[in-house]
């Protein structure tokens, strides 16, 4: 089916329904027969299910597997999201009967495997980081951030420094930032951005004078939400360091340094990194995921138990913490996805490490160059792993907005990128090609938008009416996410 071309209602599989048929082939019984559902009072004849036969049922449910859109399926440039491609063979390690069976309380005597891949991916993001330590245990990005605070908590507690409950953020930082202090227990004050993309520092030294000796830490997200790299991160640590705070890094947007450089190595105390989007675990559902945490030496005491570590020659599950903050997670975290980061690493070598990055930022400074004179970059300067642009002349001269841009897009078969986010940039489309896009796909990409950027201007109602060849046209966003009902009720 061609892209601009109307996308067929899928058949109901209520249609397909005959009184009497059957999916499926049930084993004879081959003891007595007990009805036990009847006997519990578990049969009901009120639920409407379909009758239909087994090969009917697969044809449904794979049909409406096509009308999916995924990283498998088209180019999805969310931006902050890093949908890049996750390479099969990860899939197959951590399908590996020795790892996929693991028990989570079979004794750790039993499992040196299974320490060895945790180690071994702790060392290599150590390697990557430049930090002392590395901990697996968080289970997203969010958790990654609010575990770092909690070891920044109970730092400035084992100092008598208690009083320190003020934590600063940037506006320009992710949105979880802010909302790990908070969960935290901490207040937030927001530090501006200036006029070049960088956190203002004349505005954080007041922000300092103002919070004196309360405060406890500053989130900087780097590269920024922007798609910047900070260039002041050196005299930022200096500042907080002074005020006796800490510098935690936002490293999700790892994707944009990895092999060529170091957050630990630019003064920060530490930082969370996303392994679903820098090293290619599966993304997407809120998890399960993992948001290992690299932090210096003056925060090991706090780490989360058990820490995985070499004891005489040997990896050890160390449980004898006394100043540990506590388990954040079961067991050892999201054992698989570690399995995945693992398989990731190994295969690209630290040789080729650096492409990664090289190629993600290539990638999304072409985007930019290749669209800048349709829609401007919000900076007059050279992006990281995103590019973020502005619509705003569309809106002000023909009613067209950012996300009438995104959903006519969906017409020309292309994931929208992100809308609106960070909230500092009017009309805002964050585009985040990743590395793993070839040349072509981007440019069949900047075609599309550069066209849909004329329609704007010739024929504006085309973008307001988009999409116009899905099966639904624009949802009621607000409605959606407040009252989420995702189940088809028959007779409706
Ligand atoms: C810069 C940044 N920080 C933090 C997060 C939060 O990560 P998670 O969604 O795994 O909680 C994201 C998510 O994509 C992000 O882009």
């Amino acid at each position: 089916m061609s892209r601009m071309q109307k996308m067929p209602e899928p058949e109901l599989i209520f249609d397909r329904s005959r009184p009497g048929r059957i999916g499926c082939n049930v084993p004879r019984c081959d003891t007595p027969e007990v009805d036990v559902a009847s006997a519990v009072g578990a049969v009901r004849d009120d639920l409407h299910l379909p009758e239909v036969s087994e090969l009917d049922l697969l044809r449904h449910f794979t049909n409406l597997s096509h009308i999916n859109y995924g990283i498998e399926t088209g180019f999805y440039p969310l931006g902050s999201c890093t949908m890049k491609y996750n390479p099969k063979i990860n899939e197959q390690t951590a399908r590996l009967a020795g790892f996929a069976n693991l028990h989570p309380m079979q004794p750790v005597a039993t499992i040196p495997g299974a320490l060895e891949i945790l180690y071994g991916v702790q060392s290599m993001l150590i390697e990557i980081t430049g930090f002392s330590t590395i901990t697996l245990q968080p289970v997203a990005g969010a958790h990654g951030e609010m575990t770092c605070l909690m070891l920044i908590k109970a730092y400035h507690e084992s100092r008598g420094e208690g009083n320190r409950t003020v934590v600063l953020v940037p506006d320009s930082a992710h949105g979880t930032n802010p909302a790990s202090a908070a969960r935290c227990g901490y207040s937030v004050k927001s530090i501006p951005t200036d006029a070049a993309g960088n956190t203002d520092l004349a505005a954080l030294a007041t922000a300092l004078e103002e919070v004196g000796p309360n405060v406890a830490a500053l989130m900087l997200t780097n590269p920024s939400t922007l798609g910047l790299f900070e260039p002041n991160i050196e005299r930022i640590c200096k500042m907080l360091h002074d005020a006796g705070g800490q510098v935690f890094c936002d490293g999700a947007n790892m994707n944009a340094m990895v092999g060529t450089t170091r957050p630990g190595d630019h003064g920060f105390d530490c930082m969370h990194l996303n392994l679903h989007k820098t090293f290619s675990t599966p993304h997407g559902g809120g998890g399960p995921g993992c948001g290992a945490i690299g932090l210096q030496s003056h925060l090991e005491p706090f780490l989360p138990a058990p820490v995985i570590r070499m004891s005489e020659g040997k990896i050890i599950a160390d449980e004898d913490r006394p100043q540990t903050i506590g388990r954040v997670a079961g067991f050892y975290g999201q054992f698989l996805m570690e399995v995945r980061a693992y398989t990731y690493l190994r295969a690209f070598g630290k040789e080729h490490m650096a492409d990664i990055s090289r190629y993600s930022v290539l990638n999304a400074n072409y985007v930019r160059e290749r669209l800048k004179d349709v829609l401007p970059p919000a900076h007059d300067r050279p992006c990281m792993h995103e590019c973020i642009l502005t619509a705003e002349k569309y809106k002000k001269e023909h009613g067209v907005r950012a996300l009438d841009i995104s959903k006519r897009l969906i017409d020309y078969g292309f994931h929208p990128p992100t809308n609106y986010f960070p909230l500092i940039v009017p009309e805002c489309l964050m585009i985040e090609p990743t590395e793993t896009e070839t040349k072509e796909t981007l440019d069949e990409f900047c075609d599309a938008m550069i066209s849909i950027c004329r329609e704007a201007v010739e024929e504006p109602d085309l973008l307001h009416d988009a999409p116009s060849t899905r099966i639904t046209g624009r949802l009621d966003e607000t409605l959606a996410v407040k009252n989420l009902d995702v189940r088809w009720w028959p007779n409706q």
